[in-house]
């Protein structure tokens, strides 16, 4: 009898990935996948450490498996991701449910590790063996066969911005070899994929014998088949011309860059240890506008960092009205053990709370306004599926707005163009534009 995993999935697009992988590995060993944890006898989460609650989160996860199994045997337990890198032995010894603790550079152990479990002997790696882990995981196939995929570039993180714990979760930065990823891109377009999504936790800082990410864009265009490029996420200092550059000459490259730009006083990003100024920043989004009008930036910010007074709030509030990002997450500053930022002065949660919920206003109304203008417009968009209901099918716009529309199955992995009719904040809604015309005629 087939064995059955279930994989919750936590976090990043790193970690979605990385499940993916786990998949690819597990089913060496004769796994299938199960979308009902009840029937699961392999239970697998992969976590994410990078705000609060992070660990508590996992323990209540742990707990709902445990419930549900109150009666029935008991399934293999196994945390992996950046919780299980940060707590590792502290986890079995709080939580005997759990079987294994696997860290994210681990994961072409993880067979092993299954196998060995018979013996019944809880285990923990942890190593940081970026690697192994990619050898490995190149020797199976990336078996993703959607029409947008994702691939992992590079791990890692060596600039220590003082909140965060990237560097202690993934451990340094590390690129993986430049003929190892187009191989696996090549793997993925013949499995259909029509865009591709290259991933680092500082993902243009890839550099692999001097090949960077802007080498890497290119060669993949080269895929006849792969109709769109993306990357995320990205560092401002690694924002370097030959990257700039790529706008001005791929057709492919989307215009639309993450760009994680945390707040918008000089202050703040100094305490931060960012190690760039918001005049850099703007320089590189006028540089990019000035290649193309069309290009739109998305970003992270973070609220109520340690000693942001309001005049550092107001620059960040000006720097949104100025960019107009769109897409952008915020969130309040959560202190991270381990880190520099851990044990500074907390701004009082209440004030804090208030303020996420104005740069939110900002960043929302610049969202509806951007969609808005769309509507009437007819843009292209790659068809991904269905939507969970399956009443309409839904795709991306270039700058991977949602755009939903009724169509038949065969438009899936296509690109359409989309008559758009009406918007909300996250969505926009539309009809293919041979319809429209023959509406018309
Ligand atoms: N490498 C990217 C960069 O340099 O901006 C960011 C990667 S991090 C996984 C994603 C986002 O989480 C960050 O951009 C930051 O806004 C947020 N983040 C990280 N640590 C945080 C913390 N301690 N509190 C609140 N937000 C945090
Ligand atoms: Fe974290 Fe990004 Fe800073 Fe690295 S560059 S420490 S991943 S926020
Ligand atoms: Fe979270 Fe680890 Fe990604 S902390 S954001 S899963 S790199």
């Amino acid at each position: 009898m087939d064995q059955k995993i279930f994989i919750k999935t936590f976090g990043c697009q790193m970690n979605e990935y990385d499940s993916n992988r786990i998949f690819d590995a597990v089913k060496q060993i004769g796994y299938i996948k199960t979308d009902r944890y009840e029937d699961a006898n392999c239970y697998l989460l992969n976590t994410c450490h990078i705000r609060d609650k992070a660990k508590e989160k996992v323990y209540h996860e742990i707990g709902r498996v445990k419930k549900k199994f109150r009666s029935k045997k008991k399934p293999l337990v196994i945390i992996a991701g950046c919780v299980a890198q940060a707590e590792n032995q502290e986890m079995l010894k709080r939580e005997p449910y759990i079987d294994l603790i696997i860290g994210p550079q681990a994961y072409h152990k993880i067979n092993d590790m299954i196998l060995n479990y018979a013996k019944k002997q809880k285990i923990e790696e942890t190593e940081f063996d970026a690697v192994s882990k990619f050898e490995y995981l190149s020797r199976i196939k990336n078996q993703t066969s959607k029409s947008s995929s994702f691939l992992t570039i590079q791990e890692g993180c060596d600039k220590f911005c003082h909140f965060c714990v990237v560097p202690y979760t993934r451990g340094p930065e590390y690129s993986r070899p430049f003929n190892q990823i187009i191989e696996e891109a090549k793997n993925l377009v013949d499995q259909g994929t029509k865009e591709i999504i290259l991933l680092g936790q500082n993902v243009n800082a890839y550099n692999y014998d001097n090949k960077r990410l802007s080498n890497l864009i290119y060669e993949i265009e080269k895929f006849k088949q792969i109709k769109r490029i993306r990357y995320t996420t990205s560092h401002p200092r690694d924002m370097t011309g030959d990257l700039i550059e790529v706008y001005k000459y791929s057709k492919k490259l989307m215009p639309l860059v993450h760009l994680p730009v945390q707040s918008g006083s000089d202050k703040i990003l100094r305490l931060m240890n960012r190690k760039h100024t918001v005049k850099t920043y703007l320089e590189i989004f006028y540089k990019l506008k000035s290649i193309n009008p069309e290009i739109q930036f998305s970003s992270d910010f973070i609220i109520s960092y340690p000693g942001e007074d309001e005049n550092d709030f107001k620059n960040t509030l000006k720097l949104i009205d100025e960019i107009k990002f769109i897409n952008s997450f915020s969130f309040v500053f959560s202190p991270r053990p381990g880190t520099v930022a851990s044990n500074l002065p907390i701004i009082d949660k209440k004030k804090s709370f208030e303020k996420l919920e104005i740069v939110q206003d900002k960043l929302y109304k610049n969202q509806i306004e951007m969609n808005k203008s769309l509507e009437n417009a007819t843009i292209d968009v790659l068809v991904e599926n269905r939507t969970d209901d399956k009443s309409k099918l839904f795709g991306r716009s270039q700058h991977m707005t949602s755009v939903l529309f009724d169509g038949i199955d065969d438009l899936i992995g296509k690109v359409v163009k989309i008559e758009i009719q009406n918007s909300n904040r996250n969505s926009l809604f539309g009809i293919t534009a041979n319809q429209s015309s023959q509406k018309v005629a």
